[in-house]
C-alpha cells in the first residue's frame, strides 16, 4: 500500500496546483495548461439541506460530542488549499461543510428520503484556513441520494467558502461515481468540471490505515 509523507503530500499538492492554476515551469509552457490559469472553482447549487442548527467547529464528523459511537462508513481525511486566483493562500477563510450520511441522508427535517440516519455522524462544520490556506477535515464518504423520479444526485460535500472579499458554495464530487455524468448540476460546471472531481488516494502513514486520503483545493477570485 502506497503511503505518502507530509512533505510527499505537499510537492504532490503543489504539482496539482501548478496545474489547475498554469503555473508552467519555465522548461514547459504548454498552452493547454496555461489556458487553465486563473480560474475560480465553479459554482455549485446551495441545495436544500443547509445545516439549521449552528456549525459546530469540530474537524472530525465521524463522531457526534458526547456520544461514544462512530459514523458508519469508509473514513475519508479531506485535505486541500483555498487560494486566490494569484495561487496565494487565503488565510482565515470560512470553510463551511455539509453532507449526506453513508446511506444517503442528511440530518435535516426536510430530507425525507427512506434510509437510516446515523445517529454518530455529525454531518456538518466550520472550519478555518490557516495561514498556508490549508484546511482539513475527517469525515465518511457519503452515498448517492435521490432527488426525484428517477433521479440520483451523484455522491457530494457541500462547501460555502468564505473569504474577506468571495464567497463560493461548490460541491465536491467522486472520480468514477455512475451518476455524475447524469447529473445537471456537475454540468453546470462544463470544461471545468474535472476541478470539482476528487480522488481516493491512499492514507498517509500517520491515518487510519482503512481509511482513504481526498485532496480538494478551492479557488477564490481574491482572498
Ligand atoms: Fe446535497
Amino acid at each position: 500500500m502506497a503511503t505518502y509523507s507530509i512533505d510527499d503530500l505537499s510537492r504532490r499538492e503543489i504539482l496539482r496546483m501548478s496545474a489547475v492554476l498554469g503555473i508552467a515551469s519555465a522548461a514547459s509552457n504548454r498552452p493547454a495548461i496555461a489556458q487553465t490559469a486563473g480560474q475560480r472553482t465553479p459554482e455549485q447549487i446551495l441545495g436544500p439541506f443547509y445545516p439549521l442548527k449552528p456549525l459546530g467547529q469540530n474537524a472530525d464528523l465521524t463522531k457526534v460530542p458526547g456520544r461514544p459511537g462512530r459514523a458508519a462508513g469508509l473514513v475519508l481525511n479531506v485535505v486541500g488549499r483555498v487560494l486566490n486566483l494569484k495561487g496565494e493562500p487565503v488565510r482565515n477563510a470560512k470553510v463551511e461543510i455539509w453532507q449526506a450520511n453513508t446511506h444517503g441522508r442528511y440530518t435535516h427535517p426536510g430530507d425525507h428520503n427512506p434510509v437510516p440516519l446515523d445517529s454518530n455522524f455529525e454531518g456538518s462544520a466550520l472550519l478555518t484556513t490557516n495561514n498556508d490556506g490549508r484546511y482539513r477535515f475527517k469525515t465518511i464518504k457519503p452515498a448517492a441520494y435521490p432527488a426525484g423520479p428517477n433521479r440520483m444526485r451523484p455522491a457530494h460535500i457541500h462547501f460555502q467558502v468564505s473569504g474577506r472579499q468571495d464567497r463560493l458554495v461548490t460541491q465536491m464530487y467522486f472520480e468514477g461515481d455512475p451518476y455524475l455524468e447524469p447529473d445537471r448540476f456537475f454540468q453546470t460546471a462544463l470544461e471545468q468540471k474535472d476541478l470539482l472531481v476528487a480522488k481516493l488516494l491512499q492514507p498517509t502513514s500517520e491515518m487510519e490505515p482503512e481509511s482513504k486520503l481526498v485532496e480538494f483545493n478551492i479557488v477564490l477570485n481574491a482572498g
